[in-house]
């Protein structure tokens, strides 16, 4: 067996070739004059893990020709982060289904995928083929005990997220709570935690994705004015789009930290592990 890759993701897919004590296939990526994407892969096996997080269309693309490369290995794919997912359906109508067209057409050329943290379990249903979603909490929750932080108060940004912030509470036996938006009038909103007080405490808000960053950094400005010691934050996917990563250290929070399934230099978690024993279940 060996491992293959989108070049965005060749960090995450070393660490797992080293869980997996198996080699990366060398892969040249390369585009043609008029923009088309081209590779070509090595030595390839006649069994592959194809590892590739959908952050861009590019990505996208050359998720789609590794696939076809391998057509002659049997292959399973790890899609780290997917992007498209967050569009899981029709909100207005003439819209696509987004999360579903990608499911589709990456379920073609491959025996089954693994997702990580998918947005909604929902678009799981949209892959027709075999489809595993795991998660990272508990190792948000490993890196965080690591900090040895005095008894931290763990956050989501609202309800939806708040199994997720549980299970990351609950690799230390933390606090838990989420965060809960009130309308104080037309231009004011006050974001506190719905049970708990976060004064004096070491809170880490903690979700899927940071995107812009913007529902975190406001929730940070308020808890410290609510008398929070420090407020971090932790994701698996580190989206960061329009300057998302500044915008948060400058509302204060004192570190920002997301996993590697988008490389990047706050990549402090490695789904490498867990993507390994998933695929030992397969
Ligand atoms: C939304 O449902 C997601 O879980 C995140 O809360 C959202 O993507 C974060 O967005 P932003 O970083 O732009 O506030």
């Amino acid at each position: 067996m060996k491992v293959i890759c989108t070049e965005k993701s060749q960090i995450l897919a070393t660490s797992l070739a080293r869980v997996l004590k198996t080699n990366v296939v060398e892969v040249r990526y390369s585009r043609f004059p008029d923009g088309e994407l081209y590779l070509a892969a090595s030595e390839l096996d006649d069994e592959t893990v194809i590892v590739g997080s959908i952050v861009d269309n590019d990505a996208l693309v050359q998720l789609l020709l590794l696939i076809d490369a391998c057509d002659n290995s049997t292959n399973r794919l790890v899609i780290p982060y997917m992007g498209y997912a967050r569009q899981d359906k029709r909100f207005k109508p003439g819209e696509p289904i987004s999360a579903r067209a990608v499911a589709r057409v990456f379920s073609t050329g491959v025996s089954e995928i693994i997702t990580i943290n998918i947005h909604e379990k929902e678009v799981l249903k949209y892959f027709p083929i075999k489809v595993q979603d795991i998660s990272l909490a508990k190792d948000i929750g490993a890196y965080i005990k690591s900090l040895n932080l005095c008894d931290p108060l763990i956050l989501s940004p609202d309800e939806g997220a708040l199994s997720f912030a549980e299970e990351v509470a609950s690799a230390g036996g933390w606090d838990c709570d989420h965060l809960e938006k009130t309308r104080l009038s037309g231009t004011e909103v006050r974001m506190a935690p719905r049970k708990l007080c976060a004064a004096s405490r070491s809170v880490f808000i903690v979700d899927d994705i940071i995107s812009t960053g913007g529902t975190i950094a406001t929730a940070a400005g308020m808890l410290y004015q609510q008398g929070a010691q420090d407020v971090y934050a932790a994701c698996v996917h580190g989206v960061f789009t329009s300057g998302a990563y500044i915008h948060l250290t400058g509302a204060g929070v004192k570190e920002v930290i997301c996993s590697d399934t988008i490389e990047r230099g706050c990549s402090r978690i490695s789904a490498a592990n867990r993507i390994a024993a998933a695929l030992r279940k397969c």
